[in-house]
């Protein structure tokens, strides 16, 4: 079996190098400019190397509308959540069609790539929030972010020409290298895994499952930006590695970062996790309980429910589903509803609230909830 097929049949490499890449930082360097946040960043990062493939830019005002009300770019392809460049208005104001314009870092003033205007569009907020996030409510951390935003989109193509440097380069790769060390590997089945969290008892008894069908998994954690309250990223990073080191078998993970930010977007977010991870090389991919989702604005198993609006051949990607899990002190082990039988004042909940509020207070949640070496490694980064 060959490696899968990057979504949109062609994986999309827009880093520009060697003589290009001089040509357009002199053309930067002169031309009109825009200040650009860590999170559009994070978004230059991922289309130039790939992961968002087949996107080579923003989106433009026709694939944005299909995105929204379609969950497909305009050519059919699926594609659930806009990624676009806001811009201020009278930023907007000075550009026009076939223009081409640097985006640099509004904090560090690195040229980290060049965008050729191909539309320029306002944009409904409101409405975009009740279909990508289901809801207009500004207390939702997506909806709040899109709306503290400008509603003037551009879109076209980019050309990275600055990767953004990584705080984990160890564990940084593109999707042409994923791809190709799964190949070394041997592995002709991946199973992606999504996280923003630690990978507490629960993640990693629905990992573990996958692992016993598949040939290898890839730890794929997101590292942009979340919202405060989430574990920072180092500190998760610093437990991922010791979780691997003393509980899974080296030959058969690989850990490597998601640069993107997190939307909080619940359904359509697990699609296009799905779809990022394929790009990476994975054949399959895991949707647990409430995946990418906030407070109580998703049902548990609505990210599992959207796939089945796509076909197999339109995701290309096999989702895995699993159940709540839980350790069950009757059984004496993880389980799911699907597995245990027992009632379930015999099993360990704690919300990731307690957890937080926990570690805080340096006390470590039980053993059957997370692993000792993961609780130290929280405790000891909750309180620095
Ligand atoms: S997410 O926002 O990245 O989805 P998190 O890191 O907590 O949050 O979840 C990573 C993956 O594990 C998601 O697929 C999520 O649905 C799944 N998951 C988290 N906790 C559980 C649980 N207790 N039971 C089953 N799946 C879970």
């Amino acid at each position: 079996m060959g490696t899968i097929q990057p979504h949109g049949g062609t994986l999309i490499n827009r880093v520009a190098s060697g003589p290009r890449r001089e040509e357009l930082l002199r053309l930067a360097a002169h031309g009109k400019k825009l200040y650009v946040n860590a999170r559009t960043i994070s978004d230059i990062e991922c289309i130039g190397i790939g992961a968002f493939s087949p996107l080579t830019g923003f989106l433009g005002q026709d694939d944005y509308d299909s995105v929204l009300h379609r969950m497909k770019l305009a050519d059919g392809t699926v594609w659930t959540l806009p990624v676009t460049l806001a811009v201020p208005e009278a930023d907007a104001a000075w550009l026009a069609d076939g223009e081409r314009v640097a985006l640099i870092g509004e904090q560090d003033g690195i040229v980290y790539a060049v965008l050729t205007v191909a539309s320029i569009y306002t944009a409904n907020l409101l409405e975009e929030a009740r279909c990508v996030y289901k809801t207009g409510d500004p207390a939702h951390p997506g909806v709040r972010q899109l709306l503290s935003g400008p509603a003037v989109y551009i879109g076209g193509p980019i050309e990275m020409v600055n990767r953004p440097a990584s705080r984990y380069p160890d564990c940084c790769y593109t999707p042409a290298e994923t791809r190709k060390w799964f190949a070394v590997q041997g592995w002709s089945t991946v199973v992606g895994f999504q996280t923003r969290n630690p990978v507490h008892r629960a993640h990693e008894y629905i990992q573990k499952c996958a692992m016993e069908t598949v040939d290898g998994l890839f730890l794929n954690p997101l590292v942009g930006e979340t919202k405060p309250d989430d574990i920072p990223a180092d500190v998760r990073m610093r437990s991922y590695r010791a979780l691997l080191k003393n509980y899974y078998p080296g030959g058969r993970v690989m850990l490597g970062v998601f640069p993107a930010a997190m939307r909080y977007a619940g359904p359509r977010e697990a699609v296009f996790h799905a779809l990022v991870r394929k790009n990476f090389g994975c054949t399959h991919f895991i949707v647990g309980r409430d995946h990418a989702g906030v407070g109580d604005y998703y049902g548990t198993y609505e990210a599992q429910h959207i796939f089945r609006n796509f076909t197999r051949e339109e995701l290309g990607i096999v989702p895995l589903f699993f159940e709540h899990s839980f350790f069950c002190t009757r059984c004496g082990n993880m389980a799911t509803s699907k597995t245990c039988p027992h009632d379930p004042a015999f099993h360990l909940h704690l919300s990731g609230t307690k957890v937080r509020a926990m570690l805080k207070d340096g006390i470590c949640p039980p053993a059957e909830f997370s692993r000792p070496e993961v609780a130290k490694i929280l405790i000891e980064g909750m309180s620095t």
